[in-house]
């Protein structure tokens, strides 16, 4: 498989736990190495490519994969758009494409045009582009999308988190689980993409 946007490695030690033939593309080359540096706690391998994921097919030896998995990278680079084209040279007729994009119609963005969240927890993000449906549908146009849904409300006060304190908000704490559940299929800040290049 190859992670586009590996960050610190958090999804790529379980991938490559499991099984996975793990490589990954990275811009930051300091959470690359926090990468490598998990990999080497758990001796596990892996090939890691520093690079600007817009450019994936010249930094990354073309080969195919099985999987090209990103999760919340390609909402935060200029031209999601090259991202998207680079994958396709690493796709063959049975390879899944994995990626999770951030939700224009979402509890979050309502929030944030509200003037009440921001995108990341932390200030200053540069770039955190949102997407309808419609919309990943169109930046996804050669790719046949084998499912597309919506997930994921952040429930916690954050000050506390931060502290590794569980407490949720009061207007989630009141709401029923299945209540909240419906409201995070429909509103969820991820939109989570299963996707074959169509041939
Ligand atoms: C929010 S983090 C997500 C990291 C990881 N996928 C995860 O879920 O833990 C976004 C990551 O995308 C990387 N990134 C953003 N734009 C990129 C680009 N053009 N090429 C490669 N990596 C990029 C950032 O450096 C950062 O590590």
């Amino acid at each position: 498989m190859l992670e586009v946007g590996c960050g610190i490695g958090t999804d790529a030690v379980n991938f490559a736990r499991v099984g996975a033939e793990y490589a990954a593309i990275e811009l930051s080359e300091k959470s690359l190495d926090m990468t490598k540096g998990r990999f080497d706690v758990y001796g596990l391998k892996g090939s890691f490519y520093h690079g600007n994921a817009e450019e994936v097919a010249s930094v990354v030896p073309i080969e195919t994969f099985d999987l090209i998995y990103s999760f919340g990278v390609i909402h935060h680079t200029p031209c999601p758009e090259r991202v998207i084209e680079g994958v396709k040279h690493f796709m063959g007729e049975e390879s899944e494409f994995r990626l999770m994009m951030y939700a224009k119609n979402s509890w979050k963005n309502i929030m944030i045009e509200a003037g009440f969240d921001q995108p990341e927890a932390q200030t200053g993000c540069p770039i955190a582009y949102t997407y309808t449906r419609d919309e990943l549908h169109s930046l996804l146009a050669d790719f046949e999308i084998i499912d597309l849904q919506q997930a994921h409300i952040f429930p916690y006060v954050i000050e506390k988190y931060v502290r590794y304190e569980y407490e949720v908000v009061p207007w989630f704490a009141s709401m029923p689980e299945a209540m909240f559940r419906a409201l995070e299929k429909a509103l969820g800040w991820h939109t989570l993409v299963r996707c074959r290049l169509r041939r």
